[in-house]
């Protein structure tokens, strides 16, 4: 079937299914033309969760879909694919203990800890971070989350992303420190102690690529997202989140030059004549570029034949203290 004859397909099935779609901007560009509702990860759930349709179908990564879930538990939401965030797999509920016990062993008391997570996080780590009294951030509302969270005088525990972690810190002016990679002197001393998770598509960007593009453009503008490398995010005109970015780019004059530091189907959609990805290397989210038109159909056919595949199910104890963790951040930043 060609794109064409697959989207007017799809764009029927949703209709008579009333189905909402949704696509973050790092979906493949024949599926993010399909969707309903677009946007960075704090819209997407935002939107999602107040839309009026029974069944979401949500073309991104696992945690996206299942944030959807936890957030409005009646609605029905399936994934074309059930593609994971790298990132969010490296920390699970053991995981998130050891990183506590890890502060512990440093000298911080528990009771003196309050933790974030990343919304790229499993529903599991997202419990128990709402269970300590702690929330969920976005790369569009971690420094406003973090603000929000120091008020309370504790700790920080920044999980799993240790760059985003890092550069708010540095953004914010404060002290931070890496589990597994600095001492206990460090940790005890730090305001923002975060767990040693990465994305790898954002390491690809170096400082190496900052200089070539400076110094083979000059006056170019570098905007990066903000899980690159903190040395990254320092030598850039501008940092920020996938909506943020494509703002930013949009808002410079046509004849200016700017190299962009984030996934690659983003990049390439914002495209022009002085638009360059800052990177030799392909940037690409394997996973966020499982999703297909093919499997998009499939999975509307499949709910219209009352045989859904690839749902997302959360248990009701971990949907319960997960949504006080993505409820606060709603609340934290006035959304
Ligand atoms: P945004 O919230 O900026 O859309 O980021 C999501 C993500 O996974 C970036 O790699
Ligand atoms: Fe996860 Fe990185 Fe892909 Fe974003 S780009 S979904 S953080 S693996």
């Amino acid at each position: 079937m060609s794109v064409e004859a697959l989207k007017e397909e799809i764009n029927s099935l949703k209709d008579e299914l009333s189905v909402t779609i949704v696509a973050h901007y790092y979906q493949k560009d024949e599926v993010f033309e399909i969707a309903d509702i677009t946007g960075d990860s704090l819209e997407l759930a935002k939107k999602a969760k107040e839309s009026d349709s029974q069944w979401i179908l949500f073309c991104g990564v696992g945690f996206m879909g299942q944030s959807v879930k936890i957030l409005a538990p009646n609605k029905r939401v399936a994934m074309p694919k059930i593609a994971c965030c790298a990132m969010a797999r490296m920390i699970d509920s053991t995981y998130f203990d050891e990183s506590v016990k890890a502060m512990e062993r440093a000298g911080i008391k528990k009771e003196d800890i309050l933790p974030i997570t990343y919304i790229n996080s499993g529903a599991e780590v997202k419990a128990k971070v709402g269970q300590m009294g702690g929330a969920v951030c976005t790369s569009s509302s971690a420094v406003k989350i973090i603000e929000k969270a120091l008020t309370s005088g504790k700790k920080i525990l920044f999980v799993p992303d240790r760059c985003l972690g890092q550069n708010v810190a540095r953004m914010m002016g404060l002290k931070s420190a890496v589990i597994g990679l600095d001492s206990d002197e460090d940790i005890k001393a730090a305001d923002i102690i975060c767990y040693n998770g990465f994305c790898s598509v954002h390491q690809l960007f170096t400082l190496k690529d900052v200089e070539f593009f400076r110094k083979r453009y000059p006056g170019i503008k570098i905007a990066v997202h903000p899980e690159c490398d903190p040395a990254v995010c320092e030598a850039a005109d501008f940092v920020g989140s996938t909506s943020q970015i494509i703002k930013y780019v949009k808002s410079l004059d046509p004849e200016q030059k700017v190299a962009v530091g984030t996934e690659y189907n983003l990049v390439h959609r914002l495209r022009d004549k002085n638009t360059y990805v800052l990177s030799s290397t392909k940037p690409e989210c394997p996973t966020m570029n499982e999703t297909s038109l093919e499997d998009v159909l499939h999975t509307l056919q499949e709910i219209k034949k009352g045989n859904p595949i690839n749902e997302i199910f959360v248990d009701e104890e971990t949907i319960h203290w997960a949504r006080i963790a993505l409820e606060r951040m709603f609340e934290y930043v006035g959304a």
